[in-house]
């Protein structure tokens, strides 16, 4: 399978290097299924940036981001909350932007990109972050106890984690409205895709576990809330991005066929799917400024 070509509307990778195993090898059976190394990841970064960065940003200003403040961006993907967060601690603060696969990301943009496995790799500058913040991370992440220990290891005391998940077992459909053959298709393989993620290790309902997940990790002042978009371009857009991302996925794991695939895209390009998406939990806590060492 070859990636599409890029249209001219979202992020391109700074680097021009597009070697993924959808290329030549066969594409490994574990690991993130929505690799960076597609043309496709690009566009999902722009759509999922369009839909949820000022739920994102609302929660940096109520956690108290400011100029001056010193930020780390986990499994940042694509460049507008690296960018967001850089604009709001200006040249007295500082941001980390870290990714798995670092590509999409503009190093000397007002934040630093280093490549870093949160599942695998110590915290960088432990200690010392006044927030740290993933979005739609985790879920993907098997040992997700320990990325949160790391991310935890790494807030200064009083610092604030904001972990942001979906909970796709909370809200599974792709059509709350299912009033005809195209939305009942769109929630099959919105099935499908969610089968996929499950079998690369996905927990499907971490979104719900953030609060307890956030206490167990040694947090105070835990709190969490819950959104997600109904209908609009950007969910049609991202729907039909993360199709085109998983096509060959789902062909291969004999989860659809070409023909429905295709009248599924063509039924996003009509414009008359109200496509949904799951619901964005975001969970917050705080390290604690007594015997905040427990946590290193
Ligand atoms: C669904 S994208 C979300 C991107 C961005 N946070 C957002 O909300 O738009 C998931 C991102 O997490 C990254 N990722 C997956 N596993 C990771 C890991 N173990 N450590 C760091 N990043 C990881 C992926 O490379 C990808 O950029």
């Amino acid at each position: 399978m070859t990636p599409s070509p890029r249209p001219p509307h979202v992020d391109t990778r700074p680097d021009s290097i597009v070697t993924t195993a959808s290329e030549g090898e066969s594409a490994p059976a574990r690991g993130y299924l929505l690799d960076n190394a597609r043309a496709e990841a690009g566009e999902r970064f722009r759509w999922l940036a369009e839909l949820f960065d000022g739920v994102t940003r609302g929660h940096f200003d109520r956690l108290g981001v400011k100029a001056g403040s010193r930020c780390w961006e986990v499994g940042a993907g694509g460049r507008s909350i690296p960018e967001a967060l850089a604009a709001a601690v200006g040249p007295t603060g500082h941001v980390l932007a870290t990714d798995i696969d670092p590509s999409w990301l503009n190093a000397g943009n007002g934040y630093e990109v280093r490549q870093h496995d949160v599942a695998a790799d110590p915290a960088p500058e432990p200690g010392t972050f006044d927030l740290v913040h993933a979005r739609l991370v985790l879920v993907h992440v098997p040992d997700r106890a320990r990325a949160l220990a790391t991310m935890a290891a790494a807030l200064r005391p009083g610092g604030w984690l904001l972990i942001e998940d979906a909970d796709t077992a909370l809200q599974p459909l792709a059509c709350v409205d299912d009033s005809g053959p195209a939305q009942l298709r769109a929630n099959r393989l919105r099935d499908a895709v969610r089968e996929l993620l499950a079998r690369r290790g996905a927990d499907l309902r971490y979104g719900r576990t953030l609060p307890r997940a956030l206490r167990e990790a040694g947090l105070v002042d835990v709190a969490a809330a819950g959104s997600f978009p109904v209908g609009g371009l950007a969910c049609d857009r991202l729907e039909a991005s993360t199709i085109r991302h998983v096509r060959g996925e789902l062909l291969e794991a004999g989860l659809t066929d070409d023909a429905e695939i295709d009248a599924h895209l063509a039924a996003i390009e009509a414009g008359e799917l109200d496509l949904t998406l799951a619901p964005l939990i975001s969970a917050w806590g705080r390290r604690p400024t007594e015997n905040p060492q427990a946590l290193d």
